[in-house]
């Protein structure tokens, strides 16, 4: 039995982080196997890659070139962690995922549409999201939190108009793919965050 796999999308300061712990912890006492990871990492190799990414000037890397390094992290990811938990019947909620790909490589930089989805063809193959949680936050106020947080600084500093492409690039995915794709408002409480995250699990998974 193929498991089930969601994924946590959003500009910085969303509040994913803390939502996807509550959600696997809500799952884990229901019964579920639950896999809880993250990009870029999740692997042993996909971590060493990903200490390359979140440190270090803002334009250390350019665009196309931190999308082939989160595509290696992500093969090593999947092949390693997310195949195998799946293949058992796992719950796997991943913090990011390809979608962050598009929005912070493709949206806010200047990677081509094409290259991603070439990568998505051939690195991904059919390894996609059943479910992703679109985390929208105003940029001014996720980067403002993520501020008062800490923690991995690279990407935050690349600039409020960066990060208002790549939250319309968010945006923009879940209008294409609404299926997929739910809109989580993260300005809310979150009590009420929450109360959206476990409403629209319960509701796409039959829970
Ligand atoms: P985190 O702060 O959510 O752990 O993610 C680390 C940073 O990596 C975050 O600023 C977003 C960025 N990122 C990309 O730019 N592209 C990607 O594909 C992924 C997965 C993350």
């Amino acid at each position: 039995m193929r498991g089930s796999f969601i994924s946590f999308e959003g500009g910085e300061g969303a509040g994913k982080s803390t939502q996807i712990r509550s959600l696997a912890d809500r799952l884990t006492s229901a019964g579920f196997d639950v896999v809880l990871t993250r990009e870029p990492g999740g692997s042993p190799g996909a971590e060493t890659i990903r200490e390359l990414l979140v440190n270090g000037e803002a334009d250390r890397w350019s665009s196309v070139t931190e999308t082939l390094l989160m595509y290696a992290a992500r093969r090593d990811h999947l092949e390693r962690v997310i195949r195998p938990a799946l293949d058992r019947g796992a719950i796997v909620l991943c913090d990011r995922f390809s979608d962050s790909t598009r929005a912070y490589q493709g949206a806010g930089g200047d990677a081509p549409a094409s290259l991603i989805a070439a990568l998505e063809d051939h690195v991904l193959a059919g390894s996609i999201p059943d479910l992703t949680l679109v985390f929208d936050i105003p940029a001014a106020v996720g980067l403002e939190r993520a501020a008062n947080r800490g923690g991995a600084a690279r990407f935050e500093s690349k600039g409020l108009d960066f990060h208002e492409r790549l939250r319309a690039g968010f945006l923009t995915i879940a209008q294409r793919e609404p299926t997929r794709c739910v809109v989580i408002d993260a300005a809310d409480t979150p009590q009420a965050v929450f109360d959206s995250v476990w409403d629209a699990v319960s509701t796409r998974f039959d829970l």
